[in-house]
Order: C-alpha cells, then structure tokens, then sequence
C-alpha cells in the first residue's frame, strides 16, 4: 500500500552571511536520504529514529505535502508525484501541529471546516464527528476554542480529522508524544481499531514500548537513511544481543569479571553477587555457561532475556544522538 525507491529529498539551505564578508552560499539538507521500503495492506509500519533523523520529512513527501528531489513512491498504487490528488483523497494524515488548526475557532468548527473542504455532504459530516469525537472522548469538550484544548485533546481532535473520510491508508506523526497515559491509550487503542478494519498505518513514534506493541514491522532511521527494517522478531534476531543476568553465592572477585568481558558489556554492583552480561553476539550463551562451569564459583541462577526494542535502536544508530531516543 505503501512503497518507495530511493526516496530522497534534500533541502537547499542558504548559509548565514557571516556579517557581509563571504557570499551566500546554498548547501543542502539531505533530510531523507535513499529510502526504500515497503508497507503491506492491513498493517502498521512503526518508524522510529531520534529527533532530526527525516521521519516527518518521510511522512510529508509520501504524503504530497513536500516533493522529493528524487526517487519514487506510490500510496495506494497512486504516484506520489503524477497523481498527487488522488493520494490525498486516499490517506489520513496526522502531524500533531497545532498550527493546522484556527485557534479561535471552536474544536467542532475547525473539524466541520475541514469535513466542508473535502467535500463530504453535511448530514454525513455531523453523523461521523458525533461518532468520532465520542469514542476518542473529546465530544464534550466540542464548544471549546482550540486555544483552550489540552494537548491530548489536540492530538485527539487532529486524530478526528484525519479519520474523517475513513480512508485506506494512515500516516500517524508522533500522535502520543508528551500527552496524558490516558490519552496515549485511547489513541493506540483507535490505531489498532483501525488495523483491525484492513487500514495501513505508518505510525512514526518514540515511544519503543508503543512500537513494540502496535507495529507489524519496524523501520529505524537514522540521519536521513533507513539503516535497518523488519519485524520486531526479525530485528530481535538480527541483533543477537542478549541480556544474561546470574546470580553468584559469592561476590565474583574482578579476575572472573574481567573473563566475562570478552563475551560483551559486563554490569556489576561493587560487594553485588549479580553481574548483567550484554553478549553482543548471543550465540555464544553456551560458551559463557562452559566459563561459568569451570570457574571455581556456585551459580545461584541464571536468565536469559532478548534484546528490548530500544537496545536494537541504540545498536543501529550508536551516535551522538543515541541518548535522545
Ligand atoms: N523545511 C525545511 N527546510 C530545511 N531543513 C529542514 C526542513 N524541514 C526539516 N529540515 C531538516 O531535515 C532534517 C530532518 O528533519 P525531520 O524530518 O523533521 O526529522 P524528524 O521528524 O525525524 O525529527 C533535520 O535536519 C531538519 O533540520
Ligand atoms: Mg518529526
């Protein structure tokens, strides 16, 4: 439903005169650097990636908001470049910026505004925004200006718009980031209604958890380029970092801590009788039990756990802006 080769867009940039001496010089901003991935009808393609990675960038192009300086991509088997108008007619797009919306005017004027725009009968409208306010919980809240919205309920309100046409396609821009649990809630329960109904969702969060929880498959940008893909199994696989936690009867003297090193990132509380392995490769779980059995220690347990979604994040974009995620 989704799919794109090589999608790039880079923005010209005029750098700043440093005060009259040098020209202005253009450079460019490859924001979105040769993108190819794949979106299947009925599922929900999580795209995560620290802040300034291109992943709204991403979601405008593909959604005509923004042209690409080059490749290709097609919404609905409709070219994002060629047929532009029928994209639109067939995508939902949520970018949580409030300035989308009149702020004076009230949430329900502001819903109905955009609901004229795209053509849809009156009767109609009014049937769907009642249904849609009510299940994402804002339709009390419909006679307040948008100014005096919360957060939650913008992106609530965003969400109704964007569901207004029930269209095929979904492109979801960070729709939980800094809201109210409650909210979040509501509105990852309303994503996976809409899975649920045969709809394709691109859902670009930062939430790791969320994505773990809601997408079929997850893409990891980093610095403009897709650098990994799949599913969450997959990526897990891929990884091959495990987590091993033992628990010694002793404190493990610094010669046995200093053994375990090889096999990866060693933890460990000073006078703790429990050390946190992170095997960078977990195939080699057998050769560290080998060293553990003939270490002259009892081992009172030990666990394996797989990679969290966020340790496969910071294995693929290990830069400056790891933290960030
Ligand atoms: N309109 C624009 N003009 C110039 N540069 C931009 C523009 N929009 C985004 N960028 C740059 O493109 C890069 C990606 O931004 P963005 O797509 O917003 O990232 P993300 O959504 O992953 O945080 C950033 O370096 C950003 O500064
Ligand atoms: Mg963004």
């Amino acid at each position: 439903m989704i799919w794109t080769e090589n999608l790039t867009k880079v923005f010209k940039q005029r750098k700043e005169k440093k005060k009259g001496l040098l020209p202005k010089r253009k450079t460019g901003v490859t924001a979105v650097d040769h993108v190819s991935f794949e979106v299947d009808r009925g599922t929900v393609y999580g795209l995560i990636g620290a802040n300034g990675a291109g992943k709204t960038t991403l979601v405008k192009v593909l959604s005509t908001l923004v042209l690409p300086t080059s490749g290709e991509a097609k919404v609905c088997g409709y070219s994002i470049i060629k047929e532009d108008r029928k994209v639109r007619a067939s995508i939902g797009l949520a970018t949580g910026t409030e300035r989308s919306f009149y702020f004076r005017l009230s949430g329900w004027q502001n819903v109905w505004f955009f609901g004229v725009l795209q053509g849809m009968a009156h009767s109609e409208l009014k049937r769907r925004m009642e249904e849609l306010m009510k299940s994402l919980d804002i339709y009390s809240e419909r006679d307040k200006q948008f100014m005096q919205y919360s957060l939650g309920e913008k992106r609530k309100l965003d969400l109704v718009r964007c569901l207004l046409t029930d269209p095929p396609v979904f492109f979801l821009d960070e729709p939980t980031t800094s809201i109210d649990p409650y909210s979040a809630i509501k509105i990852r329960d309303t994503v996976r209604e809409l899975k649920e109904r045969g709809k394709t969702i691109l859902l670009v969060t930062h939430n790791l958890d969320e994505a773990e929880k809601l997408c079929d498959r997850v893409g990891i940008m980093d610095k403009g380029k897709l650098v990994k893909e799949g599913s969450l199994g997959f990526l897990k696989e891929e990884a091959r970092t495990k987590r091993v936690s033992i628990a010694l009867e002793e404190i493990p003297s610094q010669v046995l801590l200093d053994k375990f090193k090889v096999f990866g990132e060693v933890k460990s509380q000073k006078e703790s009788k429990e050390i946190e392995i992170l095997l960078s490769d977990g195939r080699r779980l057998s050769q560290l039990i080998d060293l553990v059995n003939s270490q002259d220690v009892r081992v009172e347990s030990l666990n394996t756990h797989e990679p969290s979604l966020e340790q496969i994040f910071l294995k693929y974009t290990r830069s400056e802006k790891s933290g960030e995620a």
